[in-house]
């Protein structure tokens, strides 16, 4: 399948962890559209100009993945432009820590409408198209913190818990129609979003990683190439640890 070349799209395809994710892709011969939020329409043509220049042809597509609308017009524009999505890498999210006794209601919705919401809202309207082929990749980007918890993210490790759930629950529905769903979930991965730790707390954090540093969104890419790949149509409902060996489980 990946001979003839597949649409690929990556929600928040202009993060850290997503560009690296687009480039893999494209390296592997799929068309790639990079997901972004409207309102940074002048980063995303920017970014998609680095791109190119650095001879990565991917295409840019708004969408808010947080709602059910947006996401759905986000497909559909896709539709237009190029064709059906093959494959679906659920990449966009944010953090909003703090203990949950002083934890907002707000912060705990955003995290959820984005990071969990965002999961249904996007694959919601790409699975039957995927069906019907008889082929698609869904790869849904959790957290080590998902696994294990974590200090100030009750809401955010909620959110990366209950993706694995839908990954599970989905890839028992369309194992027989040739389409795969797993997760990987990153431990510390050197972006935007991990930056934004104070770099006391950080570093207390990276003395743990058995490995010793932080990981590389290339170290994320990779895994999520390899469960995209035809070759790795044997493998659905499965979870790919990339942390460092932060948390060892089986
Ligand atoms: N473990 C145990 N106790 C802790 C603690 C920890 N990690 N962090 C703070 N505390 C303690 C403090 O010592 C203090 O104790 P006392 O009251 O006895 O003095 C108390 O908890 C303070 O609690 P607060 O609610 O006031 O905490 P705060 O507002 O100072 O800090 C926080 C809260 C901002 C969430 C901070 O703990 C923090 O930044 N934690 C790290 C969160 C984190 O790892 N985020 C990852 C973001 S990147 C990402 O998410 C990507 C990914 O998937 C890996
Ligand atoms: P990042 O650089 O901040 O990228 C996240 C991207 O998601 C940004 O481009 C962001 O756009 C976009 N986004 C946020 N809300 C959106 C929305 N409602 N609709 C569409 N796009 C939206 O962070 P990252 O580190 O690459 O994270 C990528 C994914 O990996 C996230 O799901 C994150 O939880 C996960 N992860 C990261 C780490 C890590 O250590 N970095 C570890 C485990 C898991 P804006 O910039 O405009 O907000």
């Amino acid at each position: 399948m990946t001979n003839k070349q597949t649409i690929a799209l990556v929600t928040g395809g202009i993060g850290g962890i997503g560009t690296e994710i687009c480039k893999a892709l494209c390296r592997q011969n799929h068309r790639v559209f990079a997901g972004y939020l409207g309102a940074e329409a002048d980063a995303a043509r920017d970014w998609q100009n680095q791109m190119l220049e650095d001879e990565y042809p991917v295409e840019i597509v708004a969408g808010d993945v947080s709602c059910f609308d947006s996401s759905s017009q986000m497909i559909a524009e896709v539709r237009e432009r190029l064709g059906d999505v093959d494959v679906l890498i659920n990449c966009a999210g944010i953090t909003r820590d703090a203990s949950l006794r002083k934890m907002q209601s707000q912060q705990w919705q955003d995290v959820i409408n984005t990071n969990l919401d965002s999961v249904f809202n996007v694959t919601r309207h790409v699975v039957d198209g995927m069906i019907e082929r008889g082929f698609g990749r869904v790869v849904n980007i959790s957290s080590v913190n998902g696994q294990k918890g974590q200090f100030g993210q009750t809401n955010y490790a909620a959110a990366k818990a209950g993706i694995h759930g839908f990954t599970m629950s989905l890839a028992q529905e369309v194992a027989r129609k040739g389409v795969t769903v797993n997760t990987v979930s990153p431990g510390y991965i050197d972006t935007a979003m991990t930056q934004a730790v104070a770099a006391d707390i950080r570093a207390q954090i990276v003395a743990r990683i058995p490995i010793g540093r932080m990981g590389e969104p290339a170290d994320i890419a990779n895994a999520v190439a390899f469960l995209c790949a035809e070759e790795s149509g044997y493998i659905t409902g499965a979870n790919i640890a990339v942390n460092g060996g932060m948390y060892m489980s089986y």
